[in-house]
């Protein structure tokens, strides 16, 4: 695999999708998320690291509304989607997320055929006007995911009869089938063998051409395989953010240095 295949390319100058600006989140009294800053760059894949408990998918939840879902959860400050606030009153979040699909840790296709699972977002959005609409969505998402070529013929099986790398390209396959611009992925491959992990980051490398990702991963060599920009979280702080290349080679920050040199975490 092409190790750092991002940090190549630095003459494109990527456009800003999300844009985050003094976020706080609080669980109760847990202030969980401490005043972060950050904008995430269109077809580009952002990673973020750090310890277990830092806040990764606190603030990743935050980029969907997934926190909303969480009683406790408390979110301050301002997330933009193209300079449009996420979190304002008039935005539907079940609209957002279609538009901000998230894949988590372990793949959790529906107790739902592999065409239904793909179909499930497409239909309860009204993407598809007719049958042959639907059964052409569901077929690009596939191929996006990778996966059309192991399941064209038993579109009817159960989802939950895959392999795990097959489900959670799966899961793929089913965030993208509402067309998203952005794609938020929760250590996606933590659950993975390593075959399947591979190809899970070679879709992520194809994933980028058209979304911008966003990884959140326990490995520093994956962020390093498949990111280009990498944030570091400590504690709830977003201690550093620049180019992959930069932060495992030359960190500015001490507790970065500590954490990718393995002192802390
Ligand atoms: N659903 C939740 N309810 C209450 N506290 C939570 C919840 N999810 C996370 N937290 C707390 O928020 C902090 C950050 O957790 P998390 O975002 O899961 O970190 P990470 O993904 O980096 O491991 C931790 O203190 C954790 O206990
Ligand atoms: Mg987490």
């Amino acid at each position: 695999m092409n190790v750092m295949r991002q940090t190549d390319d630095t003459t494109a100058t990527a456009e800003i999708k999300i844009a985050a600006k003094g976020v706080q989140v609080y669980y109760g009294d847990n202030h969980a998320i401490k005043d972060v800053d950050v904008d995430i760059a269109d077809r580009t894949v952002t990673a973020f690291i750090g310890p277990s408990g830092c806040g990764k998918s606190t603030f990743l939840r935050c980029l969907n509304r997934m926190n909303d879902t969480i009683d406790i959860c408390r979110v301050e400050g301002k997330i933009t989607l193209d300079g449009e606030d996420i979190y304002d009153k008039r935005v539907d979040p079940v609209q957002l997320r279609a538009k901000v699909g998230m894949v988590f840790q372990k793949p959790n296709p529906f107790p739902k055929s592999i065409y239904d699972n793909v179909a499930y977002g497409p239909r309860i959005h009204g993407l598809a006007r007719s049958k042959a609409e639907l059964d052409e969505i569901v077929e690009k998402s596939l191929r996006r995911a990778a996966l059309w070529g192991e399941v064209k013929d038993r579109l009817n099986a159960p989802g939950t009869g895959l392999s795990g790398g097959q489900q959670q390209r799966l899961c793929i396959a089913r965030a993208v089938a509402t067309s998203p611009e952005v794609l938020l992925m929760d250590e996606p491959c933590s659950a993975l063998d390593p075959i399947a992990t591979a190809q899970v980051e070679e879709l992520i490398d194809e994933l980028r051409s058209r979304f911008a990702v966003v990884i959140v991963t326990h490995s520093m060599q994956q962020a390093a395989r498949v990111s280009r920009k990498t944030a570091f979280f400590h504690l709830g702080n977003l201690v550093e953010f620049g180019e992959t290349g930069q932060i495992f080679t030359n960190p500015r920050d001490p507790r970065t240095e500590s954490y990718i040199t393995g002192r802390i975490g």
